[in-house]
């Protein structure tokens, strides 16, 4: 058995540390009750040193210098809370090379350099927890990598960015335009250091490039992913997707079937009966199925200081439980079993029904003319409303079409907007859960 205290050092004092080092200190008894050890957050390390976080900390565990605690030999968990990829992954690298176990929160530097990472835990028989890289303080690593084990899992999609979602809810419920919202969110502090992460779904596709490769088994895609973000919605979109009954969600899509595995993050139109269109706000929710388990949804806190900092604790006291019990190595991770036999399918091949925005000419003929082209390209209409625009020529014609191949789509809406009868882009979303 280990000594007495398992030893923690976070390097990175801001939202994610701050809530992290507050559960640290506030609930170490009660950890020391649960487990029969303590745990100790020896020292935090943070350029800035002057800024009041409103903690307390003993004197001393604040410090500048991070090599201090990667060289520490009393640290057992290096915990990494400062974003980015440099210099997050030489510090991980480095501590994972010191025989340090590693917690992190960085989804970017897991999705898009996750292999060398990865690698390096194994080599050194390290334990890497990243339960607070993806949807805050739900679960949902341990969930697919522990609960879920007895699953083949087919179908994972959610709202994983808070940001994006509080901007949509604000759309959907104030009818406010993008612009007016996105500046309120980002006072919030749950966006990105680079605020496009959350609004072109870049933060999303990080996210799900984990969840995918833990659940299928598909190498890290994140340069693969299909991203799109929700800064072409409009609130007339918004209005229309309720006229049809949904709501427009970003959402983070995986679906497995016959070895071939999709994964995209666009704004999706979903039925307004669907549990997934009542998340709102910064909240963040997971549908997964699995052939054993079935549908399950996940519902939780997807950002912010405490909520994150949970996540993090729980996989230091994973760490520190295996460390103690010399069951390190426990947990099934990332890379460890990769399924060669599937591969992803191509964004142009992905089938699902289509929203369609047009701005016509009101004259004869218009719509046999748009229902010829979507025709010929086998891309049936299943309901479709005109609105008239007073005192203007253009009317706008929305349509929900049946399930077609996306190549037929993208195709057929440039032949649409080539149209003289056509005054501006169509605005086209994907639609889940249309025709089941
Ligand atoms: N920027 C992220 C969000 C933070 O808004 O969800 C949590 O990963």
């Amino acid at each position: 058995m280990k000594k007495d205290a398992i030893n923690v050092g976070i390097i990175g004092f801001g939202t994610v540390g701050t809530g992290t080092a507050e559960i640290l200190i506030k609930k170490r008894k009660v950890f020391e009750k649960k487990l029969g050890f303590p745990i100790v957050l020896k020292n935090i390390a943070d350029l800035d040193v002057k800024r009041d976080r409103g903690l307390k900390l003993a004197k001393g565990v604040l410090i500048k210098d991070s090599e201090k605690i990667l060289n520490d030999p009393d640290i057992d968990i290096v915990v990494e809370l400062i974003g980015g990829i440099h210099p997050a992954k030489e510090i991980i690298v480095k501590a994972l090379k010191n025989g340090k176990h590693v917690v992190t929160a960085n989804k970017a530097l897991l999705a898009e350099s996750g292999k060398a990472i990865f690698d390096a835990a194994a080599k050194n028989s390290a334990e890497l927890g990243f339960e607070a890289s993806v949807a805050g303080s739900i679960p949902i690593i341990k969930v697919i990598r522990e609960s879920l084990i007895g699953n083949k899992i087919n179908n994972i999609y959610g709202i994983i960015n808070g940001t994006a979602n509080y901007i949509l809810t604000k759309m959907t419920e104030e009818g406010v335009k993008f612009d007016t919202v996105l500046k309120e969110a980002q006072e919030l502090g749950y966006a990105e250091a680079d605020p496009t992460f959350d609004i072109e779904g870049v933060d999303s596709a990080h996210k799900l490039t984990l969840m995918a490769s833990l659940a299928f088994g598909v190498p890290l895609s994140f340069k693969k992913i299909y991203t799109e973000g929700i800064t072409r919605i409009t609130p007339m979109d918004i209005q229309f997707a309720s006229e049809f009954g949904y709501k427009i969600k970003l959402l983070a899509i995986a679906k497995q079937a016959d070895n071939e595995v999709e994964l995209r993050v666009h704004p999706t139109m979903i039925p307004q009966d669907d549990l997934i269109s009542s998340v709102n706000g910064v909240f963040n929710a997971i549908y997964i199925e699995g052939d054993s388990a079935g549908a399950g949804l996940y519902y939780g806190r997807g950002a912010g200081d405490l909520p994150t900092g949970s996540a993090v604790i729980s996989d230091i006291v994973d760490i520190a439980r295996n460390i103690k019990t010399g069951a390190v190595d426990r947990l099934f991770s990332i890379g460890m079993s990769v399924n060669p036999k599937l591969s992803l399918k191509k964004m142009e091949d992905i089938r699902t029904c289509y929203y369609l925005r047009m701005s016509v000419i009101d004259k004869p003929g218009v719509l046999s003319k748009i229902s010829g082209i979507l025709g010929s390209y086998n891309i049936g209409i299943r309901s479709m409303i005109q609105k008239d625009r007073k005192k203007e020529k253009a009317v706008t014609l929305v349509m929900m079409t049946h399930e077609a191949r996306e190549k037929d789509m993208v195709m057929a809406l440039k032949e649409i907007n080539r149209l003289s009868i056509v005054s501006e882009k169509t605005m086209y979303l994907r639609v889940e859960g249309g025709e089941g």
